[in-house]
C-alpha cells in the first residue's frame, strides 16, 4: 500500500465534531503528504466548504476519494433550544466557526493552502444568509492562495457522495430526502440530472421536525440533543403505527413516521415503474440511491427496501453521518468535477450564491402524463 494511501486510510472514519485534538498534526507528517504528493503528482487535492443550513463543515479530500481531514461545527443545539433555524442566528454561528472549521480540516491533512487544487463550495441551494458567508469566505481564501473555485450544488453533493463509497456508475435513479427537500431524480453524470418529481409543499425532515416540536420531544429525556427527524425515529421504535387507538408520543411518532415512510415509498416506487418504461436504467443493474438527512432512518430505509426488492433495484445509501450535511460530499463533488474538468472556475467575479436552485431537466411533467398505477406494496415494517 502506497504511503499516501495508508496514511488516507488512517483517516478515513475519523469525524470530528469541533474538537481540538487537531494541532496535533506534526510537521513530519506534514512533510511525508507533501513528498508523496509532490514525488509522484499523484493526486489532485480539493478543499470542500459547506454552509447551506446549519453545519459548518469542511473536508480535504485527494483524487481517490480518500478523506485527508474533516471538521464539522452543527448549529443544531442552538436551533432545537429555538424551536427553528433562525436564518440571522445561523449566519452568525457559520461567520464565528468558519475560519476555524476549515483551519481544523487543513491541519489535520497536513495539506497547506499552496498544495491545493481547488477549493469546492456550496453556492445553492439552501439559506441565503448561510451561503453567504461560505461564499465569502471561499472567495477571500481563493483569491488569496490563488486557487480555482468550484461552485457546487448542494443536492447534486448529495446525490454523488455513494459513488465515493462505492462505484456506482451512471445512469442511476436517486431519492433526496432532507430538511429542505424531497426529490426523485436520475443521476446520468456529474452535472446532468432528470428530475422526476419533487415534494410540492413540505420536505419530510421539515415535516418530522415540525412534529418533533409539536411533541416537545426536546423535554423528553432520550431526544433532548436530537434533532427532529432523529427524535422521531428513535421514539417511535417503542410506538405501534396503526390499527389502534393512539396513546402516546411513541404511537403518534410511529404513525408519523409510517405515514412519511409509506409516501416516499410510493413516489419512489412510481418513479422506478416510470424509469423502466422509458428505458431510463440498465436493464439488469439498476440502482435507487437514497441520501439527504431523512436518508439515515433506518426505518424508511427499510420500507424504501421492500420496493427495491419488489422490482429488482439495488438499494444504495452513504452511511448515516454523510447523509446528513458535511464537508467531505462537498469536496467529493469537487473531485469529481475536477476529474471531468466540469465547473472549474479560474475567475470568481461574477459568481452568487442561489438560494433556489433546480436539480437537472425538469420532467416531472411526463412522468405525470404517464399517469402509471403503482401496485399495492405490504410496506409495514415490524421492527
Ligand atoms: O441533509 P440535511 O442534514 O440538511 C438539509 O440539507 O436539509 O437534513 C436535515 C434533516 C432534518 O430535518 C433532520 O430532522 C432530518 O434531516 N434527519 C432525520 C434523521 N436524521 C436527520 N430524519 C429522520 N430520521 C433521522 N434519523
Ligand atoms: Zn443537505
Amino acid at each position: 500500500m502506497s504511503p499516501l494511501l495508508s496514511l488516507s486510510a488512517t483517516f478515513r472514519s475519523i469525524h470530528i465534531r469541533s474538537t481540538s485534538i487537531l494541532n496535533c498534526v506534526s510537521e513530519l507528517r506534514r512533510r511525508q503528504i507533501k513528498n508523496v504528493f509532490s514525488n509522484r503528482q499523484l493526486c489532485r487535492l480539493v478543499l470542500g466548504i459547506e454552509t447551506s443550513c446549519d453545519d459548518t463543515a469542511a473536508a480535504v479530500m485527494d483524487e481517490t476519494g480518500s478523506i485527508l481531514g474533516e471538521s464539522l461545527y452543527s448549529q443544531k443545539d442552538v436551533h432545537l433550544k429555538a424551536g427553528g433555524i433562525i436564518p440571522p442566528v445561523a449566519q452568525r454561528l457559520h461567520r464565528e466557526h468558519i475560519a476555524r472549521v476549515t483551519q481544523e480540516a487543513l491541519d489535520m491533512s497536513g495539506v497547506a493552502p499552496s498544495d491545493l487544487s481547488a477549493v469546492a463550495t456550496t453556492v445553492k441551494p439552501g439559506l441565503a444568509l448561510s451561503l453567504g458567508v461560505g461564499l465569502d469566505y471561499s472567495i477571500k481564501f481563493i483569491q488569496q492562495h490563488k486557487k480555482p473555485f468550484i461552485p457546487i450544488h448542494h443536492m447534486e453533493a448529495h446525490a454523488l457522495t455513494v459513488r465515493m463509497i462505492e462505484p456506482v456508475q451512471f445512469p442511476f435513479l436517486v431519492l433526496l430526502v432532507s430538511g429542505g427537500h424531497c426529490l426523485l431524480a436520475v443521476s446520468k453524470g456529474v452535472d446532468d440530472f432528470l428530475l422526476l418529481g419533487k415534494s410540492l409543499d413540505e420536505a419530510p425532515g421539515d415535516i418530522l421536525d415540525k412534529v418533533a416540536r409539536r411533541l416537545s420531544l426536546i423535554s423528553h429525556p432520550e431526544c433532548s440533543t436530537l434533532s427532529g427527524g432523529q427524535a422521531i425515529e428513535h421514539i417511535a421504535k417503542q410506538g405501534i403505527p396503526m390499527g389502534q387507538l393512539l396513546s402516546c408520543v411513541n404511537d403518534i411518532a410511529a404513525a408519523v413516521q409510517y405515514t412519511v415512510a409509506s409516501h416516499i415509498a410510493k413516489r419512489t416506487h412510481r418513479a422506478i415503474l416510470f424509469c423502466k418504461a422509458k428505458g431510463l436504467l440498465p436493464q439488469n443493474s439498476a440502482t435507487l440511491v437514497v441520501s439527504g438527512g431523512v436518508a439515515s432512518n433506518q426505518y424508511i430505509r427499510k420500507t424504501l427496501k421492500i420496493v427495491t426488492d419488489s422490482t429488482d433495484l439495488t438499494l444504495l445509501c452513504p452511511p448515516a453521518k454523510l447523509c446528513t450535511d458535511n464537508g467531505v460530499m462537498i469536496a467529493w463533488n469537487g473531485i469529481e468535477r475536477l476529474r471531468e474538468g466540469k465547473g472549474i472556475l479560474n475567475h470568481v467575479e461574477n459568481i452568487c450564491y442561489e438560494p433556489k436552485a433546480a436539480l437537472g431537466t425538469d420532467i416531472s411533467g411526463q412522468v405525470r402524463e404517464a399517469a402509471i398505477k403503482v401496485p399495492r406494496l405490504k410496506l409495514e415494517i415490524k421492527e
